[in-house]
């Protein structure tokens, strides 16, 4: 098979660009990047957010990383190699979402800084904002939502991030979400505003 060729193909451009379809959207296609380990609570501001938006009259798209992994990744595991193609691929499924005037709200572990800085520049620097859904390890392992902590512990879960498997902290995101001292409401009011003052820029 050969990956990575692009000889012999022409970009078809079309005559709908992105600025109509924020326009027809009346926003502007963005990607909100949550990262953080697993019970960091991603995915519960995610939903949040994307509520949040819909009573404003945004259309917001989830991306989860839980959810992915059962249709587009559910080939992908969770070595280094198998995390960094479930984050290429999600990288541009979000590129996409963004052309498509769609606030795009990615919530994966995504626990390598290189891949992150790999979806940035395939969004696009100030269309791409980083948030770090950032716990305490031992906060996480006692929350422990889906029982995964504890049989990563057990040794039940190989390559488990935080336990198994690294994770690189962002050093300069965005917005970072204390979530062992703010409250899910504070937290997504955060990320509302960053997304709110982002949309004001327009596109
Ligand atoms: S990522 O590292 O490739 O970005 P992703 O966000 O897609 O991970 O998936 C993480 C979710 O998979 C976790 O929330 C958890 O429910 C589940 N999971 C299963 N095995 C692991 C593991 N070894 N490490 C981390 N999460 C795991």
């Amino acid at each position: 098979m050969n990956i990575n060729n692009t000889n012999n193909l022409v970009w078809s451009v079309g005559k709908v660009s992105f600025e109509n379809k924020c326009e027809i959207l009346k926003q502007k296609g963005i990607v909100i990047w949550f990262t953080g380990i697993s019970g960091s609570g991603k995915s519960t501001i995610a939903i949040e957010v994307e509520n949040e938006l819909m009573k404003l009259g945004k259309l917001a798209y989830r991306l989860d990383g839980d959810n992915i992994r059962h249709g587009l990744c559910s080939d992908l595991g969770f070595s280094e190699e198998d995390r960094n193609e479930n984050i290429r691929r999600i990288a541009e499924v979000s590129a996409l979402f963004r052309d498509a005037g769609l606030i795009t709200l990615v919530a994966f572990i995504s626990p390598y800084k290189k891949m992150r800085e790999y979806a940035k520049e395939r969004i696009g620097k100030g269309y791409f904002f980083e948030v770090y859904v950032k716990a305490d390890l031992d906060i996480c392992v006692k929350r422990d939502p889906k029982g995964l902590y504890e049989k990563a512990v057990r040794g039940e879960i190989q390559n488990f991030t935080g336990i198994s498997s690294p994770y690189e902290e962002p050093h300069n995101p965005d917005l970072i979400l204390d979530t062992g001292k703010m409250s899910v409401c504070d937290c997504t009011e955060k990320v509302l505003q960053l997304i709110l003052k982002n949309l004001e820029k327009g596109v």
